[in-house]
C-alpha cells in the first residue's frame, strides 16, 4: 500500500518537475509534458529487458503502440490483443495470456493442463486421426502427452513398457502411430520386433534350412498386421495343373511357410489330412 502511494507521489513529482522545466525554458503557453518511448526504462526495467531479450516481432512496435496513455490520466493503459490480432480462428480464443504468459516475450508459451481445443486452431490433422481411429488415446487431451511446453514430442516409453526388453523407444514408431495406435502398419521391419510376441513362429523359421529363413517376417506379412500372404502371390502356379487339381492346397505337401524343411512330403491321403490346416 505505502509503496504504491510512494510510487504515485514520485510520479507526480517527476511529471511536475518536467512541467516546470518546460514552462521555464519555453516561457510561453503551457506545454504538456509528453512521455516518449525512451522514458519508460527510467522507471520500468522489467518490460524493456524482456522485449530486448525475447520480444520477437513485438520488437517491431513500441511501448506506446500498446500502452496509449499513462496513469494517473489513463488508469489502466493495457491493450487487448485483438487491437492488432484479428482475422483467424486462433485470434478468437479466450484468454490469450493463459498461454502467452508475458506479452513482452510473446513466444514464451506455457499451456495449461488438459488443453485440446486451442491446439486445433493450428493443428487439424491429429484430431482427425484420433477421432477416426478410436482408441484409448482418443479421450486423452493433447497436453496429457505433449505437456505444457510447445513443440515437445513424448516418447511412448514415458507411459508404456516395450513388448520386449531389447525393444528401443525408436522402434515403436515402426509399427504404431501416436494418434492412431491401434492401426498397426509397417514397412520392412527386423523380425526380432515381431518375435517379441511371436516367439514360436520366429523360432520355427530360424530353425528351418529353407530359403524362407532368409526373409524378414514383413517380407511376407506385408504392410499391415495379421495379413497372411498366399503362396501363389509369389510363386504363381508352380506345378502342373494335373497335380494341383488333385492337391489344390500347397500345404498338402509343403507343410507350413515357416518350416519347409520336411518337404517334399509324398502325400498319402491320411497324411494330407494331417498336414492340412
Ligand atoms: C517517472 C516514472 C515513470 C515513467 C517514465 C513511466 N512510468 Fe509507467 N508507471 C510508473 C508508475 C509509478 C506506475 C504505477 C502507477 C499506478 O499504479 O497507478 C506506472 C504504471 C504503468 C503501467 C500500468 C501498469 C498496470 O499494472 O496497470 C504501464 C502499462 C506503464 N506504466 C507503462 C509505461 C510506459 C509504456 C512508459 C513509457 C512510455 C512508462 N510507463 C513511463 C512510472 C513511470
Ligand atoms: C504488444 C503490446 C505490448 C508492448 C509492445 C509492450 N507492452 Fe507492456 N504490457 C502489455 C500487456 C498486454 C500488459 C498486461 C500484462 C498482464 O496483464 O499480465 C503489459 C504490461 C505492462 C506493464 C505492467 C506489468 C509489468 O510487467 O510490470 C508495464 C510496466 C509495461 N507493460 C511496460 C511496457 C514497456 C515499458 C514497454 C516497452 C519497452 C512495453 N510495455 C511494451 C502489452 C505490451
Ligand atoms: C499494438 C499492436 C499489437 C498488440 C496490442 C499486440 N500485438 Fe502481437 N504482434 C503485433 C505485431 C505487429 C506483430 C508482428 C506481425 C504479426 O505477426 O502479425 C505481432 C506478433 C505477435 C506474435 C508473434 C511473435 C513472433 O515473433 O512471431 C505473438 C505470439 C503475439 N503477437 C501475441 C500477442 C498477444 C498475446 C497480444 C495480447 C497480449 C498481442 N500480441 C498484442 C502487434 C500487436
Ligand atoms: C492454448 C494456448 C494459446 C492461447 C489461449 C493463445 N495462443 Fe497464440 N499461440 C499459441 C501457440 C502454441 C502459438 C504458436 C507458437 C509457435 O509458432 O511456436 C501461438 C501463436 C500466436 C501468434 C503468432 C502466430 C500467428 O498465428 O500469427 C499470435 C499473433 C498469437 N498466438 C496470438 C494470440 C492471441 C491474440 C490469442 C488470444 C485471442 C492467443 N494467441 C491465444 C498458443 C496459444
Ligand atoms: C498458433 C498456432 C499453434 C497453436 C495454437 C499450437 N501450435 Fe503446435 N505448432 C505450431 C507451429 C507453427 C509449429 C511448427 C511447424 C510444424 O511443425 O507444424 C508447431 C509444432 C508443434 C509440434 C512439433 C511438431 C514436429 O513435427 O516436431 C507439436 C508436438 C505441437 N506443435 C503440439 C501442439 C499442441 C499439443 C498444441 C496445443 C496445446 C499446439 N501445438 C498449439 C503452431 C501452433
Ligand atoms: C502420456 C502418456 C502416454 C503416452 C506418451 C503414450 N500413451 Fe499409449 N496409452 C496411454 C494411456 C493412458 C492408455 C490407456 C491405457 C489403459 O487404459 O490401459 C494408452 C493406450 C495405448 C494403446 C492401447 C489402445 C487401446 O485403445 O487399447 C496403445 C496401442 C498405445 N497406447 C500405444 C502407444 C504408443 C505406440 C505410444 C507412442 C507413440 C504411446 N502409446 C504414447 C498413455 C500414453
Ligand atoms: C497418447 C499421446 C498423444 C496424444 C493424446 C496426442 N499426441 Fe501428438 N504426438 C504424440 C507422439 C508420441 C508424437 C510423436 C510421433 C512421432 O514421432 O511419430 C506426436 C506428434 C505430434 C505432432 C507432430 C506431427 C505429427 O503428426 O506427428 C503434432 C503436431 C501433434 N502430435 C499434435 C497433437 C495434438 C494437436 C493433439 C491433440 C489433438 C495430440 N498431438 C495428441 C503423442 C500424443
Ligand atoms: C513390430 C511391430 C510393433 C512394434 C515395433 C511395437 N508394437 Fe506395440 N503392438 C504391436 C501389435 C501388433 C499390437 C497389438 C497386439 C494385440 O492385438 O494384442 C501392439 C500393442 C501395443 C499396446 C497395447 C497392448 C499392450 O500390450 O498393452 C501398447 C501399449 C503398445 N503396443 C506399445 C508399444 C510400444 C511402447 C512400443 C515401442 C517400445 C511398441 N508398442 C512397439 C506391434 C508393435
Ligand atoms: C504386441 C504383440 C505383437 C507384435 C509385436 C506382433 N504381433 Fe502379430 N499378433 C499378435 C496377436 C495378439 C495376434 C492375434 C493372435 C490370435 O488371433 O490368435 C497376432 C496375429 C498375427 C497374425 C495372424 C495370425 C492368424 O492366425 O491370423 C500374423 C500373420 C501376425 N500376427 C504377424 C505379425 C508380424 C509379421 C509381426 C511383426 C511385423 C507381428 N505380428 C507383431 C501380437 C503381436
Ligand atoms: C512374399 C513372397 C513369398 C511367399 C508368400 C511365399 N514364398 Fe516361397 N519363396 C519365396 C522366395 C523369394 C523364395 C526363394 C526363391 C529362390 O531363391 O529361388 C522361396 C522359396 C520357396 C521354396 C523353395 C525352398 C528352398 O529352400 O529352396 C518353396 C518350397 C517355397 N518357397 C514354398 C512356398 C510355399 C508353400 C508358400 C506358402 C505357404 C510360400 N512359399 C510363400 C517367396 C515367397
Ligand atoms: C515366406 C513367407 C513368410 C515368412 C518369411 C514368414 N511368414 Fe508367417 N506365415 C506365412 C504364411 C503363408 C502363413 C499362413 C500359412 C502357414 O501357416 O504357412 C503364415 C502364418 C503366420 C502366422 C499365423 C499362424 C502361426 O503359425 O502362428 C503368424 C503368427 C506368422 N505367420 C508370423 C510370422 C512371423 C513372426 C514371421 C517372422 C519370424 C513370419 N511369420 C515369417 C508366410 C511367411
Ligand atoms: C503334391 C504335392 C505338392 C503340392 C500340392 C505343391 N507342391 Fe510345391 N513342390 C512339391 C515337390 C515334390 C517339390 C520339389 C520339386 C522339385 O524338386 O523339383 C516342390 C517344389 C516347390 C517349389 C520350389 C522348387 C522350385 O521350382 O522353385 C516351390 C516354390 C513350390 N513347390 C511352391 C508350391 C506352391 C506355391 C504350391 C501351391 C500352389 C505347391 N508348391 C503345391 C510338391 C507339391
Amino acid at each position: 500500500m505505502k509503496r504504491s502511494v510512494m510510487k504515485i507521489a514520485i510520479l507526480v513529482l517527476v511529471i511536475l518537475a518536467a512541467c516546470c522545466s518546460l514552462c521555464f525554458s519555453a516561457g510561453e503557453a503551457q506545454v504538456r509534458p509528453m512521455l516518449s518511448n525512451d522514458d519508460c526504462v527510467k522507471c520500468h526495467d522489467g518490460p524493456p529487458a524482456d522485449i530486448a531479450s525475447a520480444g520477437m516481432k513485438h520488437k517491431l512496435i513500441t511501448c506506446q503502440d500498446c500502452h496509449a496513455g499513462h496513469p494517473p490520466k489513463v488508469k489502466k493503459p493495457i491493450p487487448v490483443c485483438s487491437q492488432c490480432h484479428q482475422g483467424n480462428k486462433h485470434f478468437e480464443l479466450k484468454g490469450c495470456l493463459t498461454c502467452h504468459k508475458n506479452p513482452h516475450t510473446p513466444l514464451n508459451i506455457l499451456f495449461p493442463d488438459n488443453t485440446t481445443e486451442p491446439c486445433l486452431t493450428c493443428h487439424d490433422k491429429q484430431i482427425v486421426q484420433l477421432r477416426e481411429n478410436r482408441s484409448k488415446h482418443t479421450s486423452l487431451s493433447c497436453t496429457t502427452c505433449h505437456g505444457s511446453v510447445h513443440r515437445k514430442k513424448p516418447e511412448c516409453l514415458k507411459c508404456h513398457k516395450p513388448h520386449a526388453s531389447d525393444m528401443a523407444a525408436s522402434d515403436c514408431g515402426k509399427c504404431h502411430k501416436a494418434h492412431m495406435p491401434k492401426v498397426i502398419a509397417y514397412d520392412d521391419v527386423p523380425s526380432k520386433l515381431c518375435a517379441a510376441c511371436h516367439k514360436k513362429a520366429f523360432d520355427l523359421l530360424n530353425a528351418s534350412s529353407a530359403k524362407h529363413k532368409t526373409f524378414n517376417c514383413s517380407f511376407c506379412h506385408q504392410a499391415r498386421h495379421k495379413m497372411i500372404p498366399k503362396c501363389q502371390s509369389c510363386h504363381g502356379a508352380k506345378h502342373p495343373a494335373g497335380i494341383m487339381a488333385k492337391f489344390p492346397n500347397c500345404y498338402d505337401c509343403h507343410k507350413v511357410a515357416h518350416d519347409l524343411n520336411n518337404w517334399p512330403v509324398a502325400p498319402k491321403k491320411e497324411q494330407v489330412k494331417k498336414i492340412r490346416r
